[in-house]
């Protein structure tokens, strides 16, 4: 038995550890193993693709041998459909390809492409397979949950151009999509300028059905049979031109891949004109700008690939593979941002390549532009691709939002701090740990127990000689209102006595094998079966195993991890389950893989919303493998990261890329997950990890403990001084993560993303933005540092968020960083709502006054938002929530609260429980001089007595000193959060 993975246990993590101790000593630093993962070359169908594409560059007669059949066109309700018709070689009869393009009312259009023989059903499978014929077309039902609704306003122009039909659409019919006939093409405009082109270079492949024409076997002296096989194939390649070497069956890594269907890879070029950057298309450890990837000079040689995978020791600036998949790219330059969605959930590859135009001489004065051109190749299913043309980011994230679903709104616990290793070993083990954090006055909320919990790893037990008395543990979280997360996988393990594994195999609600029996496969447990969550079957079990009364231990502050559903299978191919394998429906596990681990994921979420009858909560999963549509049911994790610094500086692109593709809810194991950090690394990497959306302390069982309390003096203070900085920024972070659920927009936000129009700082990504608030941190990942160079986009000023140091002007400006600092600065013109109180958990905090930090911008203005909830439930909903808008105005030199809320149901009675919390102090920073000798501010509120209506408060001024900014304090103006108040500067 073959593992790629350390096996956990004990005896063997002995040996490990020896070895990789030698390993240390002689060897180079770890890497991942290359030869488990596929590159394009040895992926048959990227191959192919790739191949094609070459052969249409370098043939300059070459045309695309699709042609949109002008009889077949009809245009109703706002959709096109036709007939594309494919040419083969030697007359054989075209192939026809189902196309519909849909106008949706977002102003997003969607071209999907279908194969009507497959479609029909009219192939025959080979080798008495129990496969689906048709491509596979529901992805949809997983990723998209909205913005369907076609657009009654789009048109075809009246003007007929022979050869050519053209739609307008969106917003003031201002978009156009300009389809070409023959060969078939796509042009995109917005304001009469190309923003997409669809199959420009002729990329566009679908490989259709066809019968295998066997081979004569013939009888042949040993020896002889590989040479003729050779021989064979290189034949019919120099016949066709074709290379049909895996078209049949493909091996890898001692797997045969039967592929009952043979080839049916779809692949279509998309062109950018003028576009130099695109960004998106997560999971890579990559640069936010992502690369080309036809080699040359710091490009990539392969490209980008998404084919969800459990990798070992991931290697860093590469466009490998990772656990999860979001094929959204978007494309940007100064003033537009357009992108695309390809919504396929099977093995897919993304080559990337850029042209340099030069200037154009008739042009007068108008320099050369980039194009950047893509080449997507995914192994099965439709073609199904929705064209976003912006023009803002923020237009890009938002509708992408619409279609695929917003972040939930976790509950309030999950963005504040969690602490996870491999493992805590008993209950007295967490007990202890939660102790010392309250020892050493460091806050928490969460921790976390990985796999050894269970009882020989079956999940929903728990070892009954390490995990004695789970309820009493949770008894005891809960005193300072603490939760525990507990991991639950996939993998089911295959072992008497297990009634978890008998009731999977008698529903029947297994993955099968190509010859429908339940597969069978390893993972942590040894031999295991695979729940097939794309079974609404699967889901009602699931449903019934996290009851309270039936996962004894557990009660309404356990939360779940799902890990390893890539699937991971240590003894798969590429440490996944064979690509013939079949879920329900009889769909290949070639054609659903990349969606496979948000299925597993969504049985836990729907599971967690039905423990207990009547107790609805906000559901917190944690999960590795995701796909679009996600962050609908928690968050994601970036897998098993090394404690070096290069990987705490891949974090910070990575959870960026998370943000803009609209799975925000992300972070990085804080302190690396294999290895030992040192102590300045796990220093650096709390102060980085406090702005990662998902907030997790997590460590591989051969390390060394590393809780926060346990690296000694200053380590422990200054660690201490970034946990608690997060919980008090926790309302803005809250404020964040409601923007994000209800427009789509990051959480942490790079550069291009606020500054839309900063060309130099396109491919800023090792800084970020917290929400709206204008914080701007620029974390410190790399050894040894004194100071950062923060880049500045805009002409506003910038604070240091400690001392108010003031940076203006758009460039690099130096800022302090020795260990003990944190590099955090507040932009101009915002109002930030924080908690200054220290608490050892979130929880505490609920009812805790808030401080706001009013930055005011060059123009003496300020604007900034709070939301807050009940942090538990889906009361939201109902109008159980405060919003309030805060501005403060040069003009009038005053501060004011407003409602953003929009009454519902429970807008009272949550408010009422909000009655007493109060503002206890306003900061003013960039404090205008004329208030230098101002001892008083006067206040006033809504519903306030008639005597406290116009309170006066004290007031304090601090000079500017040297490039420090003036500041100001309202001392305790006590007004209500929830309530509509002014404070008077005049
Ligand atoms: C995987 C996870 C890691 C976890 C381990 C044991 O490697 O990525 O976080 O600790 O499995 O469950």
């Amino acid at each position: 038995m073959i593992f790629s993975r350390a096996s956990s246990a004990p005896r063997w993590t002995g040996i490990f550890l020896l070895l990789s101790t030698l390993f240390a000593l002689f060897g180079p630093a770890v890497m991942v193993k290359h030869e488990n993962f596929k590159t394009c070359d040895q992926s048959g169908f990227c191959k192919r693709n790739r191949a094609f594409a070459d052969t249409v560059a370098s043939t300059s007669s070459w045309t695309s041998p699709y042609t949109l059949d002008p009889a077949s066109l009809k245009f109703k309700d706002g959709q096109l459909s036709g007939t594309i018709l494919k040419s083969l070689k030697d007359g054989e009869e075209k192939v026809q390809l189902p196309l519909t393009i849909t106008f949706l009312e977002s102003g997003v259009a969607r071209v999907t492409l279908d194969e009507e023989k497959r479609r029909k059903g009219d192939i025959v499978l080979r080798g008495d397979s129990k496969a689906r014929k048709e491509r596979y077309n529901e992805a949809g039902n997983w990723a998209l949950v909205g913005g369907l609704e076609t657009a009654q306003g789009a048109v075809l122009s009246e003007k007929v151009e022979e050869g050519y039909t053209k739609v307008y659409y969106g917003l003031g019919r201002l978009q156009e999509a300009i389809i070409r006939h023959s060969p078939f093409g796509i042009e995109f405009k917005r304001g009469g300028e190309t923003q997409i082109r669809f199959n420009e270079r002729g990329l566009l492949n679908m490989e259709h059905w066809r019968q295998k024409v066997e081979k004569p076997v013939e009888e042949k002296k040993e020896g002889e049979e590989e040479k003729k096989e050779e021989a064979e194939t290189e034949n019919k390649e120099e016949e066709k031109g074709e290379d049909e070497s895996t078209w049949w069956d493909e091996s890898f890594g001692g797997n045969t891949d039967t592929k009952p269907r043979g080839p049916e890879a779809v692949a279509l070029d998309i062109s950018f004109p003028g576009y130099e950057h695109v960004f998106g298309i997560p999971e890579h450890a990559t640069r936010l700008s992502l690369k080309t990837t036809r080699g040359g000079e710091g490009s990539y040689n392969e490209p980008y690939r998404l084919y969800n995978a459990d990798v070992f020791e991931y290697e860093m600036d590469s466009p490998m593979t990772l656990y999860g998949s979001i094929p959204f790219m978007q494309a940007h330059k100064k003033g537009s941002t357009v992108g695309v969605f390809w919504m396929n959930a099977a093995e897919t590859w993304v080559d990337i390549i850029k042209s340099k135009s030069s200037a154009n001489p008739l042009s007068l004065g108008i320099g050369g532009h980039t194009d950047t051109k893509t080449h997507w190749i995914s192994e099965s299913g439709l073609l199904d691709v929705f064209v976003f043309l912006g023009p803002t980011p923020q237009d890009l994230t938002r509708q992408y939002g619409e279609l695929t679903g917003y972040t939930a709104m976790p509950q309030s616990f999950a963005i504040a701090y969690h602490q996870c290793r491999w493992n805590y070993v008993t209950d007295e083990d967490v007990k202890d740990v939660d102790r010392k954090f309250d020892k050493f006055k460091i806050p928490y909320d969460v921790i976390w127990l990985d796999i050894e919990y269970t009882h020989e790893k079956k999940y929903f037990t728990w070892d009954p000689l390490t995990f004695v008395n789970p309820q009493k543990m949770h008894k005891h979280l809960e005193k300072r209102d603490r939760k525990l997360v507990a991991i639950i996988d996939p993998h089911i393990k295959n072992t008497d006595n297990y009634p978890v594994v008998d009731e999977l195999k008698k529903k029947g609600l297994a993955v099968k094998n190509k010859e429908g029996n339940d597969y069978e496969g390893w993972c942590w447990p040894g031999s295991s079966y695979w729940i097939d969550c794309f079974n609404p079957a699967s889901i009602t079990w699931w449903k019934s195993l996290f009851k309270y009364d039936s996962f004894k231990g557990t009660g309404p502050n356990t939360f779940i991890w799902n890990d390893m559903n890539e699937p991971s299978v240590f003894n798969g191919p590429e440490t996944t389950m064979p690509k013939d394998n079949l879920h329900f429906g009889n769909w290949e596990h070639r054609d659903v893989h990349n969606l496979n681990g948000m299925t597993f994921h969504n049985a836990t979420y729907e599971a967690m919303l039905e423990r207990k009858k009547g107790e609805i909560r906000r559901p917190f999963v944690l999960t590795r493998s995701f796909y679009s549509g996600s962050q609908r049911i928690g968050a994601m994790w970036t897998g098993d990261n090394l404690a070096e610094w290069s990987h705490l500086e891949a974090s910070i692109p990575m959870v960026l890329n998370q943000g803009i593709s609209g799975f925000p809810f992300a972070g990085a194991d804080v302190g690396g997950f294999f290895g030992n950090p040192s102590k300045e690394l796990l220093t650096r990497w709390y102060q980085a990890g406090i702005y990662y959306p998902f907030f997790r302390g997590h460590a591989h069982i051969d390390t060394r403990r590393r809780e926060p309390y346990i690296p000694g003096s200053p380590y422990i203070e200054i660690i201490t001084q970034a946990l608690r900085l997060r919980y008090q920024l926790l309302p803005a972070w809250y404020t964040a993560f409601h923007e994000a659920a209800t427009t789509g927009a990051p959480i942490v936000r790079p550069n291009f993303y606020v500054h839309p129009g900063d060309e130099k700082g396109f491919a800023v990504d090792d800084q970020l933005y917290i929400g709206s608030t204008g914080l701007l941190a620029k974390p410190v990942t790399s050894e040894g540092k004194e100071s950062v160079d923060v880049y500045i986009a805009d002409d506003q000023p910038y604070f240091d968020y400690f001392d108010y140091t003031t940076y203006q002007g758009a460039g690099h400006h130096t800022v302090p960083a020795a260990l003990e600092k944190i590099p955090l600065v507040m932009q101009g013109g915002h109002v930030i709502p924080r908690r200054d109180r220290p608490r050892r958990s979130s929880g505490l905090m609920k009812f805790d006054p808030f401080t706001l930090i009013v930055v005011l911008d060059k123009d003496g203005n300020a604007e900034g938002s709070i939301y807050l909830d009940d942090g538990e439930t889906f009361d939201y909903k109902q109008g159980a929530y405060i919003h309030r808008r805060f501005s403060f105005s040069a003009q009038y030199k005053s501060l004011s609260s407003s409602s953003l809320n929009t009454k519902g149901a429970k807008t009272d009675s949550y408010a009422k429980t909000m009655s007493k919390v109060r503002v206890e102090k306003v900061i003013i920073v960039n404090a205008p001089k004329e208030w230098k000798d101002k001892k008083h501010v006067v206040v006033s509120e809504e519903g306030a007595k008639e005597s406290a209506r116009r309170k006066k408060v004290e007031f304090k001024y601090h000079e500017a000193q040297g490039k420090k900014a003036a500041w100001a304090v309202v001392r305790d103006p006590k007004v209500g959060i929830g309530r509509g108040w002014k404070v008077d500067f005049s």
